[in-house]
């Protein structure tokens, strides 16, 4: 199992257990984590699922594409270097123990 840990804007860490292959976002809906709305399902068509990757692991998570970019222009809360679309954030071993943070809001 991988642990990835989802940290509110109050600084409450929540650690969940996430099967491989699903994404950042699929794990928070599937365990009703509040922060993480998804509301497209992972199509990348709504920016619902925005997250900050962990300074520590943003090398390990990748760059965003430039079609997630753009659906992030779309985000309710400031977009930042370390802004991610959670669903397009797909998790595998190397990626076990990732920290993200959860924005004030999604919509
Ligand atoms: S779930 Fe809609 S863009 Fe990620």
């Amino acid at each position: 199992m991988i642990k990835v840990t989802y940290v509110a804007p109050d600084g409450t860490a929540t650690t969940l257990e996430a099967e491989p292959g699903s994404s950042v976002m699929q794990t928070a809906v599937a365990n009703d984590l509040d922060g993480i709305v998804g509301e497209c399902g992972g199509a990348m068509m709504c920016a619902t699922c925005h997250c900050y990757v962990d300074p520590a692991w943003q090398d390990r998570t990748g760059a965003r594409s430039s079609d997630e970019e753009e659906m992030l222009e779309g985000a309710a809360t400031e977009v930042t270097e370390a802004s991610r679309l959670s669903c397009q954030i797909r998790l595998d071993p190397a990626l076990d123990g990732l920290v993200v943070h959860l924005p004030e809001e999604q919509h």
